[in-house]
């Protein structure tokens, strides 16, 4: 269903330009549009069904919290969502958390496997951090701040969603180190190197531009902090189980790139993942 989301909103419609032509719907994208609704509405009703019998037999405690739709659920007065609210809150999060999230870690893998070096560096802070008699958890992602500068350098090198990129355009010719930049090119160091993030300690949250792969503004990225935590935890859990290295089979790692509705990686990642083995 977000494929099929993703293909309507890349397409030119001609109807949001020309009024005209809104009900002839020459393209069917108002058609599959509506199709999509009614899928989604099925899906994500279920869901909140699911959760409503839950809520009705108990199944919400003190112990037991419950999760984001639980959360929706309880909202009570004034902030009580309908329910085409709360399945367009839900869908939203599906249809922009989802692929944006698993792209991240995707390139994010690709590089620990690229750089044997930085994945060792992010396995013994674990090792220092967390130990390995237990699994970590979300507790311990604040006291991880090389895989947090991993995920940064990641969002900088290869941000999913490429609004804003840390390129630098010269506007007019400059000369740099002996040569010359001519206006008009971009720019942007090359090297992936986590550090450079111990070294200056930039927000990737929209309040510097210099780094926004999640947008800055009132248009900033909603789920920001959902994907940073989401994908902080999976990448420091991926790294503490196992050691990445490239397929026998294929050999090295592409990195080209593919620009869909995000910035995907145009050959998709295949790699060797093996039980780290317990320190003596
Ligand atoms: C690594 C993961 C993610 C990246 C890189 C990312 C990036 C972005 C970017 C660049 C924008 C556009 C901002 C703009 O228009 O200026 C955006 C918008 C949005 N994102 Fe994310 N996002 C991610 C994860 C998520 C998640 C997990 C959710 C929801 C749970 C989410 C929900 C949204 C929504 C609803 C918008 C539209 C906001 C609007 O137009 O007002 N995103 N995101």
């Amino acid at each position: 269903m977000v494929t099929e989301g993703y293909d309507p909103l890349g397409t030119f419609n001609w109807a949001d330009h020309l009024p005209l032509l809104k009900w002839l719907d020459l393209q069917g994208v108002r058609r599959r549009c509506n199709r999509l609704v009614q899928k989604v509405e099925v899906f994500v009703g279920k869901i909140i069904q699911e959760h409503r019998t839950r809520r009705a037999n108990g199944g919400v405690s003190d112990e037991f919290m419950g999760d984001f739709v639980d959360v929706l659920l309880g909202l009570e007065g004034d902030e009580k969502l309908s329910d085409s609210d709360m399945i367009a809150v839900l869908w939203e999060m599906i249809f922009r958390g989802t692929d944006t999230v698993a792209i991240l870690m995707e390139w994010i893998m690709a590089r620990m496997v690229l750089h044997p070096d930085i994945q060792a560096k992010a396995q013994a802070e674990l090792d220092a951090v967390v130990g390995r008699g237990r699994g970590v958890t979300d507790a311990d992602v604040a006291n991880l701040p090389y895989i947090q500068c991993i995920v940064k350098e990641t969002l900088r090198m290869h941000p999913p969603g490429p609004l804003l990129s840390w390129a630098r355009l010269a506007i007019h010719d400059a000369h740099v180190g002996g040569h010359l930049v001519p206006a008009g090119t971009t720019a942007m160091p090359e090297a992936f190197r986590p550090e450079r993030f111990q070294e200056e300690d930039v927000s990737v949250l929209g309040s510097d531009l210099r780094l926004a792969p999640f947008g800055a503004g009132r248009r900033v990225c909603p789920g920001k902090m959902l994907a940073l935590s989401t994908t902080h935890l999976c990448i420091a859990q991926l790294l503490h189980q196992f050691e990445w290295a490239p397929a026998a089979a294929g050999g090295g790692v592409d990195l080209s790139e593919r620009l869909n509705m995000s910035l995907e990686m145009a050959t998709p990642l295949v790699c060797n993942a093996a039980p780290r083995v317990q320190a003596a």
